[in-house]
Formats: C-alpha cells, sequence, structure tokens
C-alpha cells in the first residue's frame, strides 16, 4: 500500500495479502485452464486446485466440502439462498428479517414474498443497536417460514445473539438464513453450532480477491435446491425437453467459475489460518474500543450502536453539522480513507433516524495500528476546523 495511507474501509473490502495475489499471479502463469472440463495436466491441476480450496473454506468454517458453494460475493449468496428457499414458502407464510440488515439480506426475501404473497415483517433494534429479542419474540408465528439475520451488522457493528435467534426459529419451523459478510474476517464461524440453514459469507472481505463469495448450506437442503443459473457444469445429462441436475455443489456453480479468484481465496484462507482467529479477535477487539471511546470524546459526534465489546471492528458516526460525504471526501484528501453513505442498510438508518440517512463509517482489520486511529481523530478535529463547527 503506499505511504501515509490509512485504509479503514475493510468493511467494504479487505486489502488483499500479497501471497493472495501470489497464487492468483502463480495460476494465471503457470496453469490458467477452466476446471471440471478439461483432462490435460493445466486442466487437471486447475480442477484439483480449485477444490482443494473448497476443503480448506469447509476446514476454515466447520463444514463439509459439499455444503460450500463459490458465488462472486455475499450477495449472490444470499440471493441463491432465497432461490433454494423459494418452492418452501407460500401465500400466508411469514417472512421475517430483521430491521438491521444489508440490503442484500433484505431485498431478495422482499422480493420472495412478493412473488409468493407471504407476509414481510421486520422485527427492530433497541435505540443501542441491540436487537429487540421482544419484539422478535412477538413476531416470530407459526406461520413463519423464513428468518433472515445478520452475524454482524455492517453499520452499528452489532453481533446479534444468532444462535438463539436460530433456536427460536427452528422450533417454529422456519428456515434460517444467515448473513455472515462482516463476521468471517473477525471471528470464528462454526457453521452447524449457529443452527442456520443458510450462511451468506464475502470471500472478498476475508483477505480474498474481489469476485470472490461463499454460500454455505446444509447437506439436506442443498441436495434438491434451485440453482440460480442455468447452463455448463452442472447437469448430469441433458435431452431435448429435460435434465438432470448435478448434485451439489456443482448444481450450483453452472459456467465458468473466478478460478484464479478462488485459487486466491485459498491462500487467504491459509493467512487467516495462520494469523489465528484468536490473535484476530483480539487486536481488532483492543482497537475497536480505542476508536469507539476516541469518537465517543469528540464533541460534535455521534457514534451509532453498542459498545465496542458488543460489536465487530467498525464505528459508524456522524459529525454535527457536516454531511458524511463532505467528511469522508476531507479525510480522504488528508490520505485516510472512511467510508459515507447509507451502506446499503437504508432501513437501519431510517429506524435510528440517523440525519440524511447517511453515516460515516471506520473500519478496521488486523493491519491497522492506533496511530491510524489517532491519523482519524486528528483528521476530524482539522475538519472541524476547516468547515468552522464547534
Ligand atoms: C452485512 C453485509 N452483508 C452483505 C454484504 C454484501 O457483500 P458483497 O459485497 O460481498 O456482496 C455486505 C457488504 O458490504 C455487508 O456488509
Amino acid at each position: 500500500m503506499k505511504e501515509g495511507i490509512v485504509y479503514l474501509d475493510s468493511g467494504a473490502t479487505s486489502l488483499k495479502p500479497v501471497r493472495v495475489i501470489r497464487a492468483m499471479l502463480e495460476y494465471y502463469e503457470e496453469y490458467p485452464a477452466n476446471v471440471h472440463r478439461g483432462g490435460y495436466p493445466w486442466a487437471n491441476r486447475a480442477t484439483e486446485e480449485y477444490e482443494r480450496v473448497r476443503e480448506k473454506v469447509a476446514g476454515l468454517i466447520g463444514a463439509r466440502p459439499e455444503e460450500v458453494i463459490f458465488t462472486k460475493n455475499a450477495t449472490e449468496a444470499l440471493n441463491l439462498a432465497s432461490a433454494i428457499l423459494e418452492p418452501y414458502v407460500k401465500e400466508g407464510d411469514r417472512i421475517l428479517v430483521s430491521v438491521m440488515e444489508h440490503h442484500a439480506n433484505f431485498l431478495p426475501w422482499m422480493r420472495l414474498a412478493r412473488r409468493k404473497g407471504a407476509e414481510f415483517v421486520l422485527f427492530g433494534i433497541t435505540p443501542e443497536g441491540y436487537l429487540d429479542f421482544d419484539d422478535f419474540r412477538k413476531k416470530l408465528t407459526p406461520n413463519t417460514k423464513v428468518v433472515a439475520l445478520t452475524m454482524a451488522s455492517n453499520v452499528v457493528g452489532t453481533v446479534p445473539p444468532f444462535t438463539e435467534v436460530a433456536k427460536m426459529s427452528r422450533r417454529v419451523g422456519a428456515y434460517v438464513v444467515l448473513d455472515g459478510a462482516q463476521y468471517l474476517g473477525h471471528r470464528k464461524v462454526r457453521v452447524r453450532e449457529t443452527g442456520a440453514h443458510l450462511i451468506g459469507f464475502s470471500g472478498h472481505k476475508i483477505f480474498g480477491p474481489m469476485g470472490t463469495g461463499i454460500l454455505w448450506g446444509r447437506e439436506e437442503l442443498l441436495r434438491e435446491g434451485n440453482p440460480l443459473l442455468m447452463g455448463g457444469s452442472m447437469i448430469k445429462d441433458v435431452g431435448f425437453n429435460d435434465y438432470d441436475l448435478e448434485d451439489t455443489p456443482q448444481r450450483y456453480e453452472a459456467g465458468t467459475p473466478d478460478v484464479g479468484g478462488v485459487i486466491g481465496l485459498g491462500a487467504a484462507v491459509d493467512f487467516i489460518s495462520d494469523v489465528g482467529y484468536d490473535r484476530l479477535e483480539a487486536h481488532e477487539r483492543r482497537l475497536t474500543a480505542y476508536l469507539y471511546e476516541a469518537l465517543r470524546d469528540l464533541t460534535g459526534v455521534e457514534v451509532y450502536g453498542p459498545p465496542p465489546e458488543d460489536r465487530t471492528s467498525l464505528v459508524a458516526f456522524n459529525l454535527r453539522g457536516l454531511h458524511p460525504h463532505d467528511l469522508a471526501w476531507y479525510l480522504g484528501e488528508l490520505g485516510i480513507m472512511v467510508r459515507s453513505g447509507g451502506h446499503c442498510a437504508h432501513p437501519l438508518h431510517k429506524f435510528l433516524k440517523v440525519p440524511n440517512n447517511q453515516s460515516v463509517r471506520a473500519s478496521l482489520s488486523i493491519f491497522n495500528t492506533e496511530e491510524d486511529v489517532d491519523r482519524l481523530i486528528d483528521g476530524i478535529v482539522r475538519a472541524k476546523e476547516a468547515f468552522r463547527l464547534d
């Protein structure tokens, strides 16, 4: 990375370790063939490496390789989850979604509810950003067929009690879909222990390349599921008027996948394993607390969401009197990269009545330091002076 830059947008996408870039380069230089097609040496190696990454990802999350589907991002993974559950939802059923979802775990369910004539019902959060359990409990009716919940909010950082939510949801026979996009790069996940049926992850937020994502699902469910795409490499046989789909995971990976990307993702998994979740989490917890307290100490700054011990490593805030885009632009001029806007979570901003429905977000990762946070705080102080705010 260029000297002097402070990257505080790992929530959007993480920086990529050199080994990830090298793994991709090696693929493109040494065996740049398609997978699951040819029988020549490059094609065999590409297929072997690609499938080895599936095993690595499965190991990382405590799954079986057949339960790991490669997608291009978490959005595609969650859309695929809704396609898989579509046949189980009928008119009059309820789809229950938290108000703090990213649009990727919100819109597919809203659309599915509309298509099927099902109810789309939101459950809320408290003003502090915690999941409103009473509201959830009240709305979890016997006709609830799907419950969709994030494992960590991309705005307020909240880690809701997703295992408890999954347990209660299963009791009424609902399918549980979790969004792990903001979680897996920061905390260890054992997918089966969550109680969920399907979980979407971004590969590019866990140090992997752009264009990589993962859907994990229970094999029982994936065996019969509807793919999102139809085409090559996902079919056992095609007749003039019928077809026979492949088993999971192939049935969900139609067409040429991002082979280089997946191979890079494998190196990202190695990176996480080498660093270790304990170290990752400890470092980020310490730094998030430092960031949160420093922001809270600044007059004119409003921080959204719970205290650091109950969140992952990001903090959204606003500076009174300055539009978030103006603050992010000003910080950018100082070499400090933060994100501003609605963060694809418009309902949450509206629910919390955040001014302009937008905020600035600083998100941290393993490579960030206290000096990075100091630079951000200093940048905000300078912005207050430059824009003559009190
Ligand atoms: C909580 C959450 N879910 C889903 C997504 C979508 O992820 P992707 O960009 O990989 O589609 C994001 C991306 O920011 C996110 O923060």
